[in-house]
């Protein structure tokens, strides 16, 4: 079972569904009326992503993109790309970029770069987690799920080798399965 290779689950089903609820609720408000193009960043923000469009309840339209980092979980090179790219153009959009974690901020600090070139009305993120211990670019997410510490998070999107991203709770990893 997956649930044995946990130290401890940090948010469980219950817990991780009403969050999302309750973001949901107001990204409801905020968009009111502004048919918002909501971005998810493949792969890790699949889940979330479903869960959360499921709970906006103001119109919406939906596309993806791929960034790649290299180097490990530990020692990013700190180095990304875009893999996949939107298939539409966002200038005046409201774009709402969607992620499963905020960790160093390489990720969106690029994407955030690159889509701002284009010109949308607005660009926010939603983040399902926080992980501001690691940071190491100056940014922040406008919507946040849960604050983390710094530990080995899987669950909800978020892998280990590509694993545990099924896992509907958010649970903290044992060392001994990363080491
Ligand atoms: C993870 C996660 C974010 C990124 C966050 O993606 O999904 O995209 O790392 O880390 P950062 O803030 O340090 O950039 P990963 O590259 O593991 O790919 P995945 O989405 O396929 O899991």
């Amino acid at each position: 079972m997956m649930e044995e290779d946990m130290k401890a689950i940090l948010y469980t089903k219950e817990e991780v569904a009403a969050r999302i609820q309750a973001m949901g609720e107001q990204l409801t408000r905020d968009y009111q009326g502004e048919l918002p193009l909501v971005v998810g960043v493949l792969r890790g923000s699949f889940i979330f992503m479903a869960d959360l469009v499921r709970s906006i309840q103001t119109p919406l339209e939906l596309d993806f993109v791929a960034a790649s980092s290299y180097g490990s979980w530990a020692v990013s090179t700190g180095t990304v790309e875009m893999r996949l790219d939107l298939e539409k153009e966002i200038i005046g959009r409201h774009v709402l970029l969607v992620e499963d974690i905020l960790d160093t901020g390489r990720t969106l600090s690029k994407l955030v770069t690159e889509l701002k070139k284009r010109h949308p009305a607005s660009l926010k993120l939603c983040v399902l987690l926080d992980k501001p211990e690691r940071r190491v670019t100056e940014i922040e997410a406008d919507y946040v799920g849960f604050t983390v510490p710094d530990e080995f998070v899987v669950g909800c999107g978020l892998d280990f080798n590509q694993k545990y991203r099924q896992l509907p709770y958010i649970g903290i990893l044992k060392p001994s399965i990363y080491q």
